[in-house]
């Protein structure tokens, strides 16, 4: 499919500069089409099959960007907020128009946060139909007994009503028992399919628990890396974007 942009346009979208900026750059001949020098800025491209360079270096098809953040606590997962530090107001270095969280993390949640521009992406990983596992790891007041865990694994009644009136449990989900933390404090896995307000602590407090911290790991395919520590993002790799495309 031909899918034509203005040149500037196009280079813009990749933050080389200022359309003033862009004009003298391709001005100074820094930029190629198909490895021919280009002498206007103005000139439309097919931005599915030309090859554009800036100072020799390819750039991309990508229309859309994805990145992972390890949310930290006291940071909302909103696009502008008038009190606290928003999501993205961590992703100082990027353009950040257009993008925004995949989903909601409570303000005191840690962990693996999505932020993208596909909308597309975003819907389908949220959709009610798709049922994405979220998995959390859950720091408890106290110890989770057995019939507890049972009881989340097979649902339980944290407030909601269906249309009807009727309760509307949970769904099934899966619970796993992980080492106690550094305070010693009970540590369970919890995987989820959905995505209801405040999801967790209310399934916690339906079995007379509390969540003390709580920390997303997984979101579908996606895993929160180790190495990114609470504040820090980075772009996700082709082969992330692909499986969660899959
Ligand atoms: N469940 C919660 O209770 N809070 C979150 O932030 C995410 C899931």
């Amino acid at each position: 499919m031909e899918c034509f942009l203005r040149l500037d346009k196009f280079l813009g979208e990749h933050n080389i500069g200022t359309r003033k900026q862009i004009k003298e750059y391709v001005k100074n001949g820094r930029c190629k089409i198909n490895g021919i020098v280009a002498t206007k800025s103005d000139v439309h491209i097919d931005e599915n099959s030309d090859e554009i360079s800036f100072d020799d270096v390819l750039l991309s098809y990508e229309k859309y960007h994805y990145f992972i953040l390890n949310k930290p606590q006291g940071v909302v997962s909103a696009t502008t907020d008038g009190k606290n530090i928003t999501v993205l107001d961590l992703l100082k270095d990027e353009n950040i128009k257009g993008l925004s969280p995949c989903g909601r993390l409570d303000i005191d949640t840690e962990g693996l946060l999505l932020i993208t521009d596909d909308g597309g992406l975003i819907h389908r990983l949220l959709s009610p139909k798709k049922h994405v596992d979220k998995t959390y790891e859950v720091h408890l007041r106290d110890a989770l007994s057995d019939a507890d865990k049972a009881k989340l694994e097979e649902g339980v009644n944290i407030g909601d009503k269906k249309e009807d009136g009727s309760v509307d449990y949970t769904l099934p989900c899966m619970v796993t028992y992980a080492p106690c933390d550094d305070l010693g404090r009970p540590v369970i896995l919890l995987s989820i399919h959905e995505g209801r307000f405040h999801q967790v602590k209310r399934m916690l407090k339906a079995v007379g628990n509390e969540v003390l911290f709580l920390k997303r790991i997984s979101m579908g395919t996606l895993q929160l890396p180790d190495n990114l520590q609470p504040g820090e993002y980075r772009p996700l790799s082709q082969q992330e974007i692909d499986l969660l495309n899959k």
